[in-house]
């Protein structure tokens, strides 16, 4: 197979997965390949595999089937992310035309491994090396106005259902400076926003240049003297490690927003202990209150596993009871997925799928009228949006409001602009604000 000179990736799964799709764009662009056209055809074809829920594994291999072009010839093909780490050698056997098997942690090794796919060598790294993959990757290059960056990586937590701490490897956290660096190139090259990624965002730990020790709030605060930076999120957060000054930040810190993604998984206490997520929901509610106390306006989000093993009725109503407790304004909901391999696929009284679609039908239609409840309340309010993409109709922008929420405006203001504007009209997924007046932030 020739040496490829386009490539085309597609992303599956969490926002690290996006990062992770994104590095590997500017490391083959680094190596002179071309992304290929949304239409393109592409020499090379990268699946960036998630397998966090559902039958991940079987929906690649068909995925992979549909690469095969009508003259019978395909591309070059890739699978990278958590299923190529889980299933390893696997999937050549499985699906003989998959050229390259990358893990999350060895794809800095992406183009020596397209360089020996193309000499018709078998290229598998599943690795997890010592030294981290960040150290090989090219600077950031062209960012919207809203970038990702993570900080932290894989879960030391075990929690029973989950893969991560599996195909993700051990919890990590990256170098302030390395932080820092790559938080300035994104700012240089366009970004207004940035995102902190980590499974266990919260958990970050390391010096800053004066070799004090700092968690996330010490970066979040560094990050906020950075000029031309106008936001700063972080997520995904674990209750147990929602320090006193990250929630202090929230109420410091004029450019963290206000939104916080602190998952809960159940409303019972049976339950969290069989997840092993060592916090009760007693505890989590704590958390919550200290949070909103610090920073009254903040926006909770939340994710929901129904039916875990051995979840009984009653124990899913202790689900419904704690997200009538908190109000979410938004929030992410599951039907329990056994992953092999993990402590709960073995666990007995497994809920079937017919009890477990009821359940998330009820949980879901609580927290769509949470969120709905939410967006209306937000009409009223004067507030900052970033431009993020035009909307369907000519003249119209969708952005950004500080607590996540998509907000449509007319406007002839530039995508990554800041505007101001009033918030008029709130919908179910989105508001719609009208402008008061550009309002470019000088940072
Ligand atoms: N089944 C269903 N949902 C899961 N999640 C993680 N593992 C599973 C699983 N095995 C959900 C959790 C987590 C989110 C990223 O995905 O809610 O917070
Ligand atoms: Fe999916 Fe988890 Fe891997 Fe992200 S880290 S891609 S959610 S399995």
């Amino acid at each position: 197979m020739p040496k490829p000179r386009t490539f085309q990736i597609k992303s599956y799964g969490c926002q690290m997965n996006v990062y992770d799709g994104e590095r590997m764009a500017e490391l083959l662009e680094a190596e002179g390949l071309a992304a290929a056209g949304a239409t393109g055809e592409a020499d090379l074809v990268v699946l960036n595999t998630c397998h966090i829920r559902e039958r991940a594994a079987e929906k690649v291999y068909s995925e992979i089937g549909r690469l095969r072009r009508e003259d019978g010839s395909r591309p070059m093909i890739a699978v990278a992310g958590c299923v190529a780490q889980a299933e390893g050698a696997e999937i050549p056997r499985r699906a003989p035309s998959v050229d390259i098997v990358v893990g999350p942690q060895a794809y800095h090794r992406l183009p020596q491994l397209v360089g020996e796919a193309a000499e018709g060598r078998p290229a598998l790294d599943t690795d997890m090396p010592l030294l981290s993959k960040f150290g090989a990757l090219p600077k950031r290059r062209r960012q919207g106005p809203s970038g990702f960056l993570t900080v932290q990586e894989g879960c030391d937590k075990f929690c029973t259902y989950c893969v991560v701490p599996y195909t993700r490897g051990a919890e990590v956290s990256r170098p302030w400076a390395a932080v820092m660096d790559e938080a300035r190139a994104l700012v240089d090259a366009g970004a207004k926003e940035i995102t902190l990624l980590g499974q266990n965002v919260n958990a970050w730990e390391g010096e800053d240049e004066k070799g004090v020790a700092q968690g996330l709030d010490g970066l979040i605060r560094a990050l906020d003297r950075l000029p031309g930076l106008a936001r700063i999120r972080y997520t995904t957060s674990h209750p147990n490690d929602m320090r006193d000054g990250l929630i202090r930040a929230h109420a410091e810190v004029e450019t963290l927003m206000p939104f916080l993604h602190l998952p809960v998984q159940s409303g019972s206490d049976r339950v969290l202990k069989a997840m092993n997520r060592s916090h009760s929901a007693e505890s989590y509610l704590r958390v919550i209150a200290r949070v909103r106390a610090a920073r009254p306006d903040i926006a909770i989000s939340g994710d929901f596993i129904v039916g875990f093993p051995g979840e009984t009725e009653a124990e899913f109503e202790d689900t419904l009871k704690i997200i009538a407790a908190v109000n979410y304004a938004q929030a992410y909901s599951f039907k329990y997925s056994a992953r092999p391999g993990t402590p709960a696929a073995a666990m007995e009284g497994q809920v079937s799928p017919q009890v477990q679609d009821e359940r998330l039908q009820r949980l879901q239609a609580l927290l769509n009228t949470q969120q709905h409840a939410f967006n209306r309340a937000s009409v009223g309010r004067r507030t900052a949006i970033l431009l993020e993409r035009d909307g369907r109709r000519p003249g119209q922008r969708i952005g950004k409001s500080p607590w996540l929420q998509s907000v449509h405006v007319e406007t002839e203001a530039p995508i990554g602009s800041l505007v101001e504007v009033d918030l008029v009209d709130g919908g179910p997924n989105s508001l719609r604000g009208v402008l008061v007046a550009a309002m470019e932030r000088a940072a």
